[in-house]
């Protein structure tokens, strides 16, 4: 398979253009964002790349057919279509997900099982056999309908892309990798900068700017659903790791600093820095940010506060709002910029963002707000 062949990146809602941003600095080709990720042209070498280097998405996907389907006959016809016996072995297990948005067919479960059912007679046809034992590997197919275009994919990547491999557990509230990545993208820090997070929690953040300084892959040490299909273009894509591998300069690594309240924090944030290969090269200590004092002049502080989500929590969060002010005014070199859902959060702050984005923390609708 050396064509090109149509991909898709998925995103978070709201960060599309990110991605396609992301896409376009790897060089890919035809890029362009859509509802739910950015659309692109490349080959497989391309795909694996992607999944390799790509920060801010979620999964790659192949697109293998889209056209519009308004009746589960369209539906089961449409997904026929796809030479399926070229792709998959015939004890494949089919594993087909669904999504329907603003269209006839609305029935996820149902859409699903006709998929299903396309891909089995299709594959009936090809090789003669009337048993399928679905016992070999794993195929996520994915059957999307969204006003009544259907789309039918191939998950190349497996795991959604934040399972970097750092993270073994989950403390409270962590944020996804891929979104602390955007944050990142979002903020003013840039590489030479120093950068301290004063909410480091489990270290989410922290270790997806050390990754980015250091040109280290996000998923360099993970693997994809793709290296087990037999299309899968194993001696080019291990060079790619390998560059991947080469790339990797920690020891342009530094500058960067967290601290949190919470000592049980601090020990998942050093186990995940650890896995991370980042030890001795981002380090996190105990100090509220009530009394941080950092020595140097100019630097980003980068949080995810507490939210406060029940009512209870509110206005201990918003009081820790109005010490990040005090933090920035003891720091007056430095930005600081804050995720929260908290809409009273300016108001608890004491002071207008210089510059705000809407975005979306899982399902909760949070802000991203930098203070210059
Ligand atoms: C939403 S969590 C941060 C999660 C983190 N981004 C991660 O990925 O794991 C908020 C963190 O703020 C910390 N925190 C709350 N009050 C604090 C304070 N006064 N000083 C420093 N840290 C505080 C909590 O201990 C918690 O780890």
């Amino acid at each position: 398979m050396t064509e090109q062949l149509t991909l898709f990146a998925t995103a978070a809602f709201g960060l599309e253009g990110i991605v396609a941003a992301e896409l376009k600095r790897l060089d890919m080709k035809n890029v362009t964002g859509e509802i739910g990720g950015a659309r692109f042209t490349g080959t497989l070498e391309d795909a694996f790349l992607c999944n390799l280097r790509l920060r801010c998405a979620d999964r790659v996907l192949l697109i293998l057919a889209e056209k519009e389907c308004r009746t589960f006959e369209e539906l089961f016809q449409l997904v026929k279509s796809v030479a399926w016996e070229d792709l998959m072995p015939a004890d494949a297990k089919i594993n087909v997900s669904g999504k329907c948005a603003r269209s006839q067919l609305m029935s996820i479960r149902d859409c699903q099982a006709i998929t299903k059912k396309a891909v089995i007679e299709r594959l009936r046809m090809a090789t003669q056999q009337s048993v399928f034992p679905e016992t070999g590997i794993a195929y996520p197919i994915t059957v999307s309908l969204h006003n009544d275009v259907a789309r039918i994919t191939l998950d190349l990547s497996g795991d959604a892309l934040n399972r970097r491999g750092y993270r073994t557990w989950n403390g409270e509230a962590p944020l996804r990798e891929t979104l602390a990545a955007t944050l990142v993208e979002l903020s003013p820090w840039r590489p030479g900068m120093r950068l301290h997070d004063p909410c480091c929690g489990t270290g989410t953040l922290l270790i997806e700017a050390a990754f980015r300084l250091g040109h280290r892959a996000p998923g360099l040490t993970r693997r994809f659903s793709m290296e087990e299909f037999p299309f899968f273009p194993r001696e080019a894509c291990d060079a790619l790791r390998r560059q991947a591998r080469f790339d990797f300069k920690p020891d342009r690594i530094s500058g960067i600093t967290g601290s949190d309240i919470d000592p049980s924090a601090l020990e998942l944030a050093n186990r995940h820095i650890r896995q991370a290969g980042l030890e001795g090269l981002v380090t996190v200590e105990q100090q509220p940010l009530e009394t941080l004092q950092l020595t140097d002049e100019t630097g980003v502080f980068l949080c995810n506060p507490p939210y406060g989500e029940r009512l209870s929590d509110r206005k201990s969060c918003e009081k820790l709002y109005g010490q990040m002010r005090r933090l920035k005014a003891r720091h007056p070199g430095w930005s600081l910029c804050a995720i929260s859902s908290d809409p009273n959060f300016e108001r608890a702050y004491g002071k207008r963002a210089d510059k705000k984005r809407r975005l979306y923390n899982g399902r909760l609708e949070c802000e991203f707000l930098i203070y210059r």
